[in-house]
């Protein structure tokens, strides 16, 4: 049976989803087809309820919508719980299931880029939002030798490590602290909006503190290397960006829709493509 999914989010008009999507239906031979539908923050409600009602069979859910939804699902996984966000529901014969596959999304692309090695990493995480709530909660269940959270507004760090916390603790650093130790660290990973239009030209963390022992991500696609990647890169760092976390949090929803794994090449390629 051909399937409709869809992206509810405000706006949706640039997002990249649609075409991830049905190129990777199309990879596989299935007649499914995806749809960004622009949904206004008070009219959340009522797009789910349609949604449930005309039978779509699944959907991923963005900015500013991701918390919102919760409360119009009647189940959510235990790691959309932790992170306290959905991205993706599953509509199962009229029961709404909230996933979130932001986070495992990351780690599967980091572990991509850095293998299995990232075990022994002390890692450091840099801002405390919904993107690194993602990030910190499936890093401390993956287990790391150390995982740390820093942020420019202090508390909200404690905040993250103290609910997105399981098997690695994760300890709360004041910028100021985390800056002066750098040398503690050997995996960085920002997940603000610096580095991004209209902050290209600011970086999230001294790169000083870079040099070849010591790994740079940035959850930022767009630009591909933001100016924190690029001269780590020319410090010699190894360098990871957040376009293989857009990728793989899009598979795993789609393994999640249609109990299949996507063609990975083809979704990567529709995004470099579309990226220029
Ligand atoms: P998201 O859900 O995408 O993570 P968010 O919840 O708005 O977005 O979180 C944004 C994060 O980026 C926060 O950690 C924020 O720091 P504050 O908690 O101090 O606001 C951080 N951030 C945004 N702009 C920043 C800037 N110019 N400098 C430093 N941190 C910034």
């Amino acid at each position: 049976m051909a399937n409709l999914y869809a992206l509810l989010g405000h706006p949706v008009g640039h997002s990249m989803s649609p075409e991830l999507h049905n190129t990777a239906f199309n990879k596989l031979g299935l007649p499914h087809r995806y749809h960004a539908f622009d949904t206004a923050p008070e009219h959340l409600p009522a797009a789910v309820a349609a949604l449930k009602t005309l039978g779509v069979a699944g959907w991923n859910v963005t900015v500013p919508h991701k918390v919102a939804v919760m409360d119009e699902l009647d189940e959510i996984s235990e790691d959309a719980q932790a992170i306290g966000a959905v991205n993706t529901v599953v509509n199962k014969d009229g029961r709404l299931i909230g996933y979130n596959t932001d986070g495992q999304g990351y780690l599967d692309s980091l572990i991509d880029a850095i293998g299995p090695a990232l075990r022994h990493k002390r890692v450091l995480i840099i801002g405390a939002g919904g993107a690194a709530r993602a990030v910190a909660t499936v890093l401390s269940r993956y287990g790391t030798a150390g995982l740390f959270v820093t942020n420019r507004t202090a508390e909200k760090a404690e905040t993250v490590a103290a609910e997105c916390a399981s098997a690695t603790e994760i300890v709360p650093v004041d910028l100021e602290t985390a800056k002066r130790e750098a040398i503690d660290y050997d995996l960085f990973i920002n997940t603000t909006s610096v580095g991004m239009s209209p902050h290209i030209d600011e970086v999230p963390f001294p790169v000083e503190a870079m040099d070849e022992n010591k790994w740079v991500s940035d959850l930022i696609y767009n630009p591909e290397k933001t100016k924190w990647l690029r001269e780590s890169e020319a410090r010699g760092a190894g360098v990871h960006n957040g376009l293989g976390m857009f990728v793989r949090q899009g598979a795993l929803s789609f393994e999640l829709w249609t109990g299949e794994a996507p063609d990975l090449q083809a979704m990567t390629q529709v995004v470099k493509r579309r990226l220029g």
